[in-house]
């Protein structure tokens, strides 16, 4: 197409040509160069390429002829082009159509004669599993339902009332610093402001609007704070909420609960124990703790020398808990007079990383299929 290419890029004036004679001339050498190229194109490789180098939108040979015989032409000319134009145009698109057809026969054909060897191995595609961190969602799920929970959720976008007023957290309260998240900009005129929940929490106030006691439930989530990432800490990670509210709830079901918990989780030989911690929402709070699972509780690493993991004393910090502060029973109309309950937030990825001995939480976040292929 040499040739052809070096006319296509020159206008008809350039090229001599200047009566309907000599146009209907070089139209037929164009409509015989297709030709030639179109019996040629006998494989959906070789079909594709003609089709692409005479109707491509951006240097096909129409859009050349269009640009540089068609539109420069002298309007004695024009008549006599567009017509020529048109009347290749139909060839053209009939028979790369025709071909097309030619071409999967063909391509069926071959296929068709091929014999088909059953002994080659089958296609094998792999399929995905779930994150660790969902399996172990599921792990606490199954344990708690086992003993009457049901999950709930809650939403990941929250105004400051769900998030810390409504549990006991006003305004200014030191505990928001250590809570400290992201707020999100708003358009301007929309009720605001609205942040990322800084944990699983809100859900306690949204369950106990909803329903009356008794409540007992799990909340899994997702949750953010503006925490620089480190091994154990991540801008965006994991909790399950539980919240358990009746009539008659003690601080020894409470305590019996957690046990249970734990003890289905690591194992029935890991020992429990809580101490005095502060919670604005609940009244007393404890954090708990399990006897350490890599050194067993001794405090002493299996290779001799002080555990790294719980820093030689033999325990290692679970999550924070507490029974219900009586002051949120008050944002939710339940009588704290007639009703008792308890409630925790469990840390998921620093639990995973408890129970898988990982000693990273970012890997987590890293998406490397060598990291998650291991948990199958
Ligand atoms: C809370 O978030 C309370 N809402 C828990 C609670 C619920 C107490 C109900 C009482 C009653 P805390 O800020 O300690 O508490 O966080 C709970 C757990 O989240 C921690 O034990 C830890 O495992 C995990 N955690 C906290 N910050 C991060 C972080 N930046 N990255 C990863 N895990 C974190």
């Amino acid at each position: 197409m040499s040739t052809a290419d070096s006319q296509l890029s020159q206008t008809l004036a350039a090229l001599g040509i200047t009566s309907a004679e000599q146009v209907r001339s070089v139209f037929a050498d164009l409509r015989a160069h297709f030709d030639t190229d179109a019996s040629a194109a006998k494989d959906e490789e070789s079909w594709k390429a003609l089709r692409d180098a005479w109707l491509g939108r951006k240097s096909g040979v129409f859009t050349m002829v269009t640009d540089n015989w068609l539109k420069p032409a002298t309007p004695e000319l024009k008549r006599a082009v567009g017509a020529a134009l048109n009347e290749l145009r139909g060839h053209v698109d009939a028979q790369i159509a025709a071909r097309r057809g030619e071409v999967e026969t063909a391509a069926a054909t071959a296929a068709a004669k091929e014999p088909v060897d059953l002994s080659l191995p089958g296609v094998i595609r792999p399929s995905g599993t779930h994150h660790l961190i969902r399996q172990v969602f599921q792990e606490i799920e199954d344990i708690f339902f086992s003993i009457g929970f049901s999950v709930v959720e809650g939403p990941e976008i929250e105004t400051p009332y769900y998030n810390f007023e409504a549990l006991n957290i006003p305004e200014f309260h030191p505990v928001r610093d250590d809570m400290d998240t992201f707020y999100l900009n708003l358009p301007t005129g929309a009720r605001g402001p609205l942040l990322l929940r800084t944990h699983t929490s809100p859900v306690q106030i949204h369950t106990m609007e909803k329903r009356k006691p008794p409540v007992r439930v799990i909340v899994p989530g997702k949750v953010y704070r503006r925490d620089n990432p480190d091994a154990t800490h991540s801008f965006m990670f994991h909790q399950i909420e539980g919240l358990a509210v009746d009539s008659d709830i003690t601080f020894c079901d409470f305590t019996g609960t957690i046990d249970y918990f734990v003890k289905q989780f690591f194992g029935e030989s890991v020992k429990t124990r809580f101490r005095p911690s502060y919670f604005p929402f609940t009244e007393p709070s404890v954090e708990f703790d399990a006897s350490c699972v890599f050194c067993g509780g001794s405090g002493t690493a299996k290779s001799g020398g002080i555990c790294s993991k719980c820093k030689g004393s033999g325990w290692i910090e679970l999550f924070g808990a507490g029974m219900v502060d009586p002051a949120v029973y008050g944002f939710v109309n339940y009588d704290p007079k007639k009703v008792s309950g308890f409630a925790f937030g469990i840390g998921i990825d620093r639990l995973a990383m408890l129970k898988y001995g990982i000693d990273d939480i970012q890997v987590f976040f890293q998406n490397d299929v060598r990291f998650l292929r291991q948990f199958p």
